[in-house]
């Protein structure tokens, strides 16, 4: 197995307060908790309050992960925020980040691969570190997907939750770390999940929010036969790099959408359902933030231990997918 090069210095991860149950849905839409439940294994969410911004969210969690990594903000030299609900169009929200926290020389940016973004910006982070061009690189996942959800929709609404996870990677001793990593897109698929208003195909107008465009809008079935298909080869192919099997992976902490979702790619990746964690119960998708703030779940239950074989695996609009395999 190849041996690591970057590894997380520190980690955080960060939860508004307000929670949203199923039960909360059925007063607002014509849904229950068992139908939620049964299709989507959710059980409740994290909903950011009305002043809260994913800037916000991304530095509760970033300061966590700088506390634990023993690193002081202005030692950072790169913010990479993964993010599907910018705070603004213009400028990035990585420069907001930059702004709060107080990383002073880092080169902020945010990258948009949707649900993938963090396991994109772990990996362009990675790659960062490997080449000397970065040594303190803070990748976070930050979103208030609540904020461009339809929350007339009940087919989407009842899906997402918001939240913020991080981490601070730094070059290692090799002992633990990414291993390898396999990340994929394919755009002839965008329109089966997507928000098609706002930008300059359909810019701002009344109509945009007549017509719900300015709201995420997804192919149900099609979105689930994807994530299913990508996340299971990204899996074997990260696994193939690394020079394993599924039946060596510890654990397999996937992108956090839908229990049948994460349950169809497990069976795939042969990897039995004792070593997968999961926790889109208490989340719901929570988009980019979705697997930072599981492996922040994760070690809190005492699930991840030195030494252990770790997969990562995501799924998001684009399409874009991918897996790291990582040695914890
Ligand atoms: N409550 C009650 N009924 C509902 C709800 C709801 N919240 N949502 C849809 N329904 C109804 C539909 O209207 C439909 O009714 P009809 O038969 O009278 O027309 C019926 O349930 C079945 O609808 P489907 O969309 O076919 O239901 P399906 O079994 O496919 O489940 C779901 C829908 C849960 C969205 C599923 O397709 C899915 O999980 N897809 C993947 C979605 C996902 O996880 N996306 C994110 C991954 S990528 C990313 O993270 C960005």
């Amino acid at each position: 197995m190849k041996r690591p090069v970057a590894q997380f210095a520190g980690l955080g991860a960060y939860s508004p307060p307000k929670v949203l149950t199923n039960h909360d849905f059925e007063q607002l839409l014509e849904t229950s908790d068992t139908w939620i439940r049964e299709r989507t294994g959710i059980g409740e969410r994290h909903v950011a309050a009305p002043e809260q911004t994913t800037a916000m969210m991304a530095a509760e969690a970033s300061r966590q992960a700088l506390a634990e990594a023993g690193l002081a903000a202005e030692r950072l030299d790169t913010i990479i925020l993964a993010t599907a609900t910018p705070d603004r169009l213009l400028p990035s929200t990585a420069c907001d980040l930059q702004a709060l926290i107080g990383a002073t020389n880092a080169t902020a940016f945010d990258i948009g691969a949707a649900c993938s973004g963090w396991v994109y910006g772990l990996v362009m982070g990675e790659s960062l570190v490997a080449s000397g061009a970065g040594e303190r690189v803070l990748v976070v996942g930050a979103e208030k997907l609540t904020s461009i959800m339809d929350w007339t929709d009940r087919s989407t609404a009842v899906l997402f939750g918001d939240g913020a996870g991080a981490a601070v990677l730094t070059k290692g001793d090799g002992a633990r770390g990414i291993v390898s990593s396999y990340l994929k897109s394919d755009g002839r698929l965008a329109e089966l999940l997507w928000r098609p208003g706002g930008g300059t195909v359909c810019p701002p107008s009344e109509q945009m929010l007549q017509d719900r465009s300015y709201y995420i809008k997804m192919a149900g079935r099609e979105v689930f036969k994807n994530a299913v298909r990508s996340m299971a080869d990204a899996a074997s192919r990260a696994l193939e790099r690394a020079g394993l099997k599924g039946e060596e992976v510890d654990l397999l902490i996937p992108h956090q959408a839908n229990l049948r979702i994460i349950e169809a790619t497990a069976n795939h990746a042969n990897i039995p359902m004792e070593r997968v964690f999961v926790n889109v119960d208490r989340f719901g998708n929570t988009s980019s933030a979705s697997i930072p703030l599981a492996i922040d779940d994760a070690r809190r239950a005492g699930r991840l231990t030195p030494g252990m074989i770790v997969l990562l695996a995501t799924f998001g609009a684009g399409f874009t997918w991918g897996s790291v395999v990582l040695k914890w």
